[in-house]
């Protein structure tokens, strides 16, 4: 392998889509149409900059940074933590709109939005229980 295509492997998402930066951008613009959705605003009942906190702090490790949500909430859970909330594949499906739509605004390539886009779905899935 070349070695630039050998640092391109190297660095986490994290690092490639811009960091911290890109992560306040797209949790911002994320919640913004969260709290506005007609079906999934409902489940949102704590402040909204600590949503966003909570979600920046998550993703961060979730796509290869450092550990944030875990040095300050513990073990992640997140299937558990949603338990408290009644979820639908409707909601998921809701959820990853506003998910597409947040990162298709982040000054990216189509390439890394494809990239990053594709880290929600299973997740998404994964937190319906209901
Ligand atoms: C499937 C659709 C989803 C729905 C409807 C949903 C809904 C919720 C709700 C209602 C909360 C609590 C908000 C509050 O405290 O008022 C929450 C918390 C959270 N969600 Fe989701 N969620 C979904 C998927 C996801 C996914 C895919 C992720 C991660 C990739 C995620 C990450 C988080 C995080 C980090 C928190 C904060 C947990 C904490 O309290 O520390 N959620 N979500």
């Amino acid at each position: 392998m070349n070695p630039v295509a050998n640092f391109m492997e190297q660095q986490s998402l994290y690092e490639r889509i811009g960091g911290d930066a890109a992560l306040r951008q797209l949790t911002d613009k994320f919640y913004d149409q969260v709290f506005e959705h007609e079906l999934i605003s409902r489940l949102f009942k704590t402040d909204k900059d600590l949503i966003k906190e909570k979600q920046r702090l998550f993703l961060t490790q979730f796509l290869g940074g450092p550990q944030l949500y875990s040095d300050v909430y513990g073990h992640p859970m997140m299937r558990a933590r949603h338990m408290p909330h009644t979820i639908t594949e409707d909601d998921a499906v809701a959820w990853l709109q506003c998910m597409a739509s947040a990162v298709s605004e982040l000054p990216l390539s189509k390439e890394l939005k494809d990239e990053l886009f594709d880290r929600f779905p299973r997740t998404a899935f994964f937190m319906v229980n209901s």
